[in-house]
This record gives C-alpha cells, structure tokens and sequence, in this order.
C-alpha cells in the first residue's frame, strides 16, 4: 500500500477535469454510449462493449469502425453469434489478424448463451474466466458496460499515466507501477466514461509524438510535461529486432479462374483459416520448400509479398501455375473465385500478386 502522503490531491481531482473534458469532446464510435447518455441513464449493452473490445486489441479504432457494423449486423445477439459456424466468424474476421481471438470470440459466445443465459457477468473476476478475456478485457468491460470502479489499462492509458507521474522505470517492468498509479486517479464514479475519457485523450492529445499538451486538461498536474519531457515518458526497453521467416506459396488457377485454397491447421498462426498451399515458414530460403507444390505443374514465380507478425517478418514466394488436365483436389482443398475467398492479409497480398499475373498468362 501506498503511504497517503503518496497520493497527490490535484492528481486526483483532475479525474474531474479528465470527465469535463471527456464530456466536451468525447469521440463519437459505433459502439460507444456517449457522457450526455450515460447521465441520462442509458445502459451500454454488454455484448456490443465485448465485441468492440475483442476487436479493438491491437487494432485501431479505424481499422475497427465499419468491421464492428458488419459484425452487429449480421449478429444481433450474443445468440445469433453462438448459433453461427465458426467457420463463419472466422470468415468475417478475415484481414483482423490475430485469428486465435476470433476463435476465443465464437467460444465466449458460446459459453455466455448456453451457460450464463446470454447475459455477460458484471465482475472482472467472473469476466477473467471466459475464452479470450484477459486482464485489459475484463476491467473495459467492468468498466465500460457496468460502470464498475475497475482499473482499464491500454497503451495509451498506460503513456498517460507514466508521463502524469514521471516514471522513470522502463516497460515493461513498469507495468506494476503504472497500474499502483493508475488506481490512485481512478474515480469511484463513471468508471466507464473515465477509461474511454483517457483512451480519447490518448488517441487525439497525450499522442506518442507531438502531444497536444497546450489542449490537454491535465496538463497542469503532468509531472513530465512541468518537466518539459514528455515524449521522453513512457521510457521503454530497446525492442529486440524482429526474426525474418521465408515461406513459399502456389496459386493454382482452373480454367474458370478460381484458385485452389485449402484450410489451415487449426493451430498455429492464422489456424483455420484459408490460405493458398505452401511450404512451412522457415529460418532460411530452402529449395526444400518447392516439394510442397500441390501438383506437377508449368509453375512461374511472380515475385515475393512480405507481411510483419507479432514476433517475425514473412516474405512469401508467390508462384502461379494453371491446373494441368485431370487435375483433382483433395477433400481439404476448396477452387473459390480469388475476390470472394474471406483471406488473413498475408494471403489476400499473394493472391493479389498471383491475380495480376494470372490474368495476364490466360
Ligand atoms: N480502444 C479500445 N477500446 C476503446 C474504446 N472503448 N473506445 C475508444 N478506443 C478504444
């Protein structure tokens, strides 16, 4: 615990400062219930802050806003969802990356329908126990749709609070620190509109680069901004580079221009969803990889696409070929038209490569 001389009264009071501002310029996004219907009683509706939640980690809000109303759209309810293929919602999470989340989305929706009669839990403890739902999740959604007093802590709530407070420890190791303090701000009341309050100050002010502190409510209790150092906060450890792997893949093309696809193991990056075949994701080039050819053919390479993951850059070998006569796929290989196959991003730039190429060849 911290002794109370600890905490610092005008940090605290400028939680209200942060609300009066949020209430002035709060963003106005698919999901959201904004300050002005939040006090005149609205309730967000749990399974629309879930799956905004789900689908903004690691995203931005850009990325999220159309995809989140196809989403609603074609799932209504939390349901509708449960009752749905997961096929199909990995289909329509396509080009979102992180597929195991989508996974976790459809299992979780299954769980709140059939053992919690469709109605999410209210406490961060019961939330953390659902599929997909880990610290962050389970305090916005406390927070967010019951407006319970839990502690959100994103990226850019994190960059607030360490330059609020100076904080001379690097990240990760002062995520315990950022949280100790983040607690000690946090108000009692509209926890909700105070953490999406911090996430509009963050994404639009308290930005990485350039902040706007001159527009910034709190900038008077900012301890790196009286110590005129605020992009120096928060401090982060050097990132290690990023490991490079080399993958080949082979877009085969039937005479009415469909290509062949096959799912992928279910585990694993990108586990379940469709890909063009290919060889593994190695360290090194290797001729190896051509073995994995789906058929004996006149194959051309077209060139290379690169795509970054978490913890790798891939450069993927594009080939292309037309289907030899008799060719006949296997039971785990599907012919789709290139522009109606639901792809992760990775393979939605092979294709693109392969198309070009193919149209040009027939
Ligand atoms: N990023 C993650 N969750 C968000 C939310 N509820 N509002 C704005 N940005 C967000």
């Amino acid at each position: 615990m911290f002794a109370q001389a600890d905490i610092d009264p005008l940090k605290t009071s400028a939680a209200m400062a942060l609300l009066d501002w949020y209430g002035q310029n709060a963003r106005i996004l698919p999901w959201r219930i904004g300050p002005e219907e939040i006090s005149a009683g609205e309730k967000p509706d749990p399974y629309h802050v879930w799956l905004s939640e789900i689908m903004l980690q690691q995203t931005t809000v850009a990325a999220v806003a159309s995809r989140y109303v196809e989403f609603l759209e074609r799932w209504p309810t939390v349901e509708a969802m449960a009752g749905a293929p997961v096929e199909d919602v990995l289909g329509q999470w396509a080009g979102l990356g992180y597929y195991a989340r989508a996974r976790n989305l459809h299992k979780c929706a299954v769980v709140i329908a059939s053992e919690q009669g469709g109605n999410f839990p209210d406490t961060e403890e019961k939330l953390l126990e659902l599929p997909g739902i880990g610290e962050y999740t389970a305090a916005a959604i406390a927070a967010i749709a019951f407006d319970k007093p839990a502690v959100v802590i994103d990226g850019n709530i994190a960059r607030i609070v360490s330059r609020l407070f100076a904080i001379e420890t690097q990240l990760p190791a002062a995520k315990p620190e950022i949280k100790r303090r983040t607690a000690q701000i946090w108000p009692a009341k509209r926890s909700g509109d105070f953490a999406q309050g911090l996430m509009d100050l963050g994404a639009g002010i308290c930005k990485p680069k350039s902040p706007l502190c001159h527009e910034c409510p709190i900038s008077s209790v900012c301890d790196a901004y009286s110590l005129g150092l605020v992009e120096r906060f928060p401090i982060k450890a050097l990132r290690k580079v990023k490991p490079q792997r080399k993958g080949v893949v082979f877009a085969l093309q039937n005479a009415k221009g469909e290509v062949l696809f096959e799912r992928r193991p279910e585990n694993g990056l990108l586990g379940a969803m469709l890909g063009l075949p290919g060889s593994p994701w190695a360290e090194e080039a290797s001729d190896d990889a051509l073995v994995h050819k789906p058929v004996r053919a006149d194959w051309a390479l077209v060139g290379e696409v690169t795509h970054t993951f978490t913890h790798f850059h891939l450069a993927l070998d594009v080939f292309i070929a037309n289907a030899p006569q008799g060719f006949r796929r296997s039971v785990k290989q599907q012919w789709i038209a290139p522009n109606q196959a639901r792809l992760p991003t990775v393979m939605k730039k092979a294709v693109e490569l392969a198309k070009n190429n193919l149209t040009l060849k027939t």
